[in-house]
C-alpha cells in the first residue's frame, strides 16, 4: 500500500488531521491498534476552547457540535465555602464550549466513512521504518499477516504509550517531566449537574471538580492516591468524599446516582523535543502529557494538528517545507504555555502529601488573591479559554 501520510494513531490527533489532510486533497492511512468501538468507549476531555471549535468547524464537524455543545461564560474555583467566579467571557470576549470528547471522535469517524478515508483498525506490532531518509514506510501485522504502507511522511498520533516517540533515538530527544503523587478518580453518572458552569474546588481533603456532558449526565473527579483502584470505591463512598470538598451550599445541591463509568487517570506533566525527526512527527499526547487541571490535553492535540495539518498540505501541494522545518518550534511554543499553566492550576487546586503548611499557605493566598483580583482573574482566563495559535 502506498500513501501520502501514513498516520498512526486513530484517536483525536489522527483522526482529526486526517480529516483536515483529505479535506485538502492529501491522502493518509490511519492505522489504529484498537478497535472503534474501544476508542469511541473511552471517556476522557470535556473542554474544547474556541480555537477548537473553530478548528473543528473549518474541518467541517461543527454540525452536532454547535446544537448540542454548551457554551459556558465562565468557570469556578473554590476553596472551602469561598467561591470564585472565573468569568470567561466578560473578561477575554471567549468562553468554553462543553462537549465530550467521545462525541468529537465519533463526528469524526462520521465525517472519515463519509469521506471514504482508510482507517484500518487492530493492527499490531508497528514499525515505522526509514523516517531519516526521503523514502519512509511503515510495517505492521494485521490479522497475523505483516503488511508495508510506504508514505511520503509519518504523523505519530498514538498517544503517550504509541511507538512513535520511541522511534526516534534517545540521543535525538529530550524529555521533561514531573508525575504527581495522585490521580483523578472519575465518574460519569446519569444525574443533573450539581453547577452548570465546571467548578474547580481544593479543600483539606484533596481536590474535585464537577462538570457535565448535558443536563441530565454530570462528570465529576476527586484526587486520589496514585494507584487507586477505582473499582475499591463504591459510588455512595465517591458521593461522600465529593460532598465533603465542596462548598457546603453546593454539596448541599448535588444530585447523586447510580455511575455509568468510573476510571482512575494518573496525573503527569511531560514534553518530549523535539517533535519532528526527519520525516516523522509526534503530534498530541504522543508528544505531550499535562495534568488535566487546566483541561488543556485535547486542546493541545488539536493545535498540533493544526500547524502539522498546514506544514504538511504546504509541502505536499507546493513543495514548501517551510512549514514542516517549523512545526516543532511552532507548536512547542504554545505547548509549554499549557504545561505551565496546568501545572500551576495542579499546584494551586491539590494537596501534595507532606507537604509542608507554607505550602498550604501559598495555595491559600493564591486563591484569595484571585477572588480579590481581576487582573489576576484575567490572567487565569487568558489561559484557561486557550492562548491564540
Ligand atoms: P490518544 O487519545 O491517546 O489516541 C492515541 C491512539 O493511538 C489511541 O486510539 C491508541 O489506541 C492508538 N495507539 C496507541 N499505540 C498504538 C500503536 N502502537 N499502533 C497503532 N495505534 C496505537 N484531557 C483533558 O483535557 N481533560 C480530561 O479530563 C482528560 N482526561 C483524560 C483521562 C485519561 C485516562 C487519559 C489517558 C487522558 C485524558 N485527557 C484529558 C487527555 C486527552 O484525552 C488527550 O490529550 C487526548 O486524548 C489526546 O489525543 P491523542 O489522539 O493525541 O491521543
Ligand atoms: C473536564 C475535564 C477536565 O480535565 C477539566 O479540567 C474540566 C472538565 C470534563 O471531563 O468535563
Amino acid at each position: 500500500m502506498r500513501t501520502q501520510v501514513a498516520i498512526i494513531g486513530g484517536g483525536p490527533s489522527g483522526l482529526l488531521l486526517s480529516q483536515i489532510l483529505n479535506q485538502a486533497g492529501v491522502e493518509t492511512v490511519v492505522l489504529e491498534r484498537a478497535t472503534r468501538e474501544h476508542v469511541l468507549g473511552r471517556i476522557r476531555a470535556g473542554v474544547l476552547e474556541s480555537g477548537t471549535v473553530a478548528t473543528l468547524r473549518a474541518a467541517g464537524l461543527g454540525d452536532r457540535l454547535d446544537r448540542e455543545g454548551f457554551y459556558h461564560e465562565g468557570c469556578f474555583l473554590t476553596d472551602g465555602d469561598l467561591s470564585i467566579p472565573i468569568e470567561l467571557d466578560k473578561l477575554t470576549g471567549r468562553g468554553v464550549t462543553v462537549y465530550g470528547q467521545t462525541e468529537v471522535t465519533r463526528d469524526l469517524y462520521e465525517a472519515q466513512d463519509a469521506m471514504g478515508t482508510t482507517i484500518v483498525h487492530g493492527v499490531e506490532d508497528v514499525v515505522i521504518q526509514e523516517a531519516t531518509g526521503t523514502a519512509p514506510f511503515v510495517e505492521y501485522t494485521l490479522k497475523g499477516a505483516r503488511h508495508r504502507l510506504d508514505c511520503d511522511y509519518v504523523a505519530g498520533c498514538d498517544g503517550f504509550h504509541g511507538v512513535s516517540r520511541k522511534t526516534i533515538p534517545e540521543d535525538k530527544r529530550q524529555e521533561f517531566e514531573r508525575v504527581y503523587p495522585f490521580g483523578w478518580l472519575g465518574v460519569l453518572s446519569k444525574t443533573p449537574p450539581v453547577s452548570h458552569e465546571v467548578m474547580y474546588s481544593n479543600s483539606p481533603r484533596g481536590f474535585g471538580l464537577c462538570s457535565m456532558r448535558n443536563a441530565e449526565l454530570s462528570r465529576y473527579y476527586i484526587q486520589v492516591p496514585v494507584g487507586t483502584d477505582p473499582n475499591a470505591w463504591s459510588d455512595d463512598q465517591f458521593w461522600e468524599e465529593l460532598s465533603l470538598r465542596l462548598p457546603k451550599e453546593t454539596a448541599d445541591r448535588l444530585v447523586t446516582g447510580p455511575s455509568v463509568e468510573k476510571s482512575v487517570a494518573p496525573l503527569r506533566s511531560f514534553v518530549s523535543e523535539p517533535l519532528r525527526w526527519g520525516r516523522l512527527f509526534l503530534v498530541g499526547d504522543a508528544a505531550h502529557i499535562v495534568p488535566p487541571t487546566g483541561a488543556k490535553g485535547l486542546n493541545l492535540a488539536v493545535s498540533d494538528v493544526y500547524y502539522l495539518s498546514e506544514a504538511l498540505i504546504d509541502a505536499l501541494k507546493s513543495g514548501n517545507e517551510t512549514g514542516i522545518d517549523g512545526y516543532s518550534d511552532r507548536a512547542l511554543n504554545r505547548i509549554w504555555k499549557a504545561m505551565r499553566f496546568s501545572w500551576s492550576m495542579t499546584t494551586m487546586l491539590h494537596q501534595f502529601e507532606g507537604e509542608s503548611p507554607f505550602e498550604a499557605q501559598m495555595r491559600r493566598a493564591t486563591l484569595n488573591h484571585l477572588s480579590r483580583s481581576e487582573t489576576a482573574r484575567k490572567d487565569l482566563a487568558e489561559n484557561y479559554i486557550g492562548l491564540p495559535y
